[in-house]
């Protein structure tokens, strides 16, 4: 299989951690790249050709790491891999066409050019073009139906219409218009992909939910405040990075829906939210991969 690995940062800080990375020197690009959005972050690409990318993974973050500790600054790396042979349908594919019910409180129709104007608080027109977040997806499925769940429960539903949610790597934006459209009444979605970033906000546009719906291309950095809901869909490896600030941008009584890591890494991945202080209130599986439900009040 064939990944492709981002680290984003502040471009001198870039710098330095690209002439550490000597050992990936075959893989990565001649020289960092400036961001073209913000010329003052730059990023690294390397591509790896591996089955398994856990001791990549590791090695690299080993290093950045270490850097992060070492830089005067708060500099805080972003670190995104893409699996090149996308696990999902490639939209436009046969796969692709019809409306589908990802849960069932939610249809999908396949966003067309000739499409007329939409849609009701059930109905998710979607165009994801290149971004994660067809709908089809186990993980995605899973981070819905736990939606779903917590929305329709009595102790949390009064609560949802002033609540705020932040959807961390939202992709084509699926699970930020999902909660609007169940009820949330303000989402952020971060993504440090530029072309999910475009997407995500074609399809809020789509939605007419623009009025409720922001997306920044970024990750923590771009977040401000803190939240009530946060939904993180994230490979394991990135999420073993970056979720560790999850608390920080839960308000008290917050909660978490988290997903990305399979049945096997369940027991890690609850032992890692653990430690960081958070509980575990219900686990979802679905073909193997599984979702949590996490609250920051013990
Ligand atoms: C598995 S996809 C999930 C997309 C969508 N939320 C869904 O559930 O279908 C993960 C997304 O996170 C983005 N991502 C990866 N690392 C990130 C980071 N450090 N900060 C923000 N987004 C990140 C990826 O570009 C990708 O679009």
């Amino acid at each position: 299989m064939q990944f492709e690995i981002t680290i984003e940062g502040p471009l001198p800080d870039i710098d330095l951690l690209y002439n550490e990375l000597k050992i990936f020197s075959a893989k990565m690009g001649k020289s960092p790249v400036w961001d073209m959005e913000n010329r003052q972050r730059g990023k690294i690409i390397i591509t790896e050709k591996e089955k398994y990318l856990d001791d990549t993974l590791q090695h690299l973050s080993h290093i950045m790491t270490k850097a992060e500790n070492r830089s005067a600054s708060e500099t805080k790396f972003d670190i995104r891999v893409r699996n090149l042979a996308c696990s999902e349908p490639p939209t436009g594919s046969d796969q692709f066409i019809t409306p589908f019910n990802p849960v069932p409180e939610i249809t999908i129709r396949p966003w067309t050019p000739s499409m007329a104007g939409l849609s009701d608080n059930k109905t998710i027109v979607l165009d994801p073009k290149d971004a994660f977040g067809t709908g089809k997806h186990p993980t995605t499925r899973l981070c819905l139906k736990l939606f779903a769940q917590m929305a329709k429960d009595r102790s949390y539903h009064q609560r949802l219409s002033n609540s705020r949610l932040l959807d961390l790597g939202c992709g084509s934006g699926i699970l930020a218009i999902a909660a609007v459209k169940m009820g949330v009444q303000r989402a952020l979605g971060v993504e440090i992909d530029p072309h999910s970033v475009k997407a995500a906000k074609q399809n809020v546009l789509l939605n007419g939910l623009s009025q409720k719906i922001e997306i920044r291309k970024g990750s923590w950095e771009a977040v401000h405040e803190r939240y009530d809901v946060i939904m993180a869909n994230l490979v394991t490896s990135v999420m073993l990075m970056i979720g560790k600030r999850m608390p920080e941008y839960l308000t008290d009584q917050g909660m978490a829906i988290v997903s990305g890591f399979g049945e096997t890494q369940a027991e890690e991945m609850k032992i890692f939210f653990e430690k960081k202080g958070l509980k575990i209130r219900r686990q979802l599986n679905l073909k193997k991969w599984s979702a949590f439900l996490i609250s920051k009040n013990l």
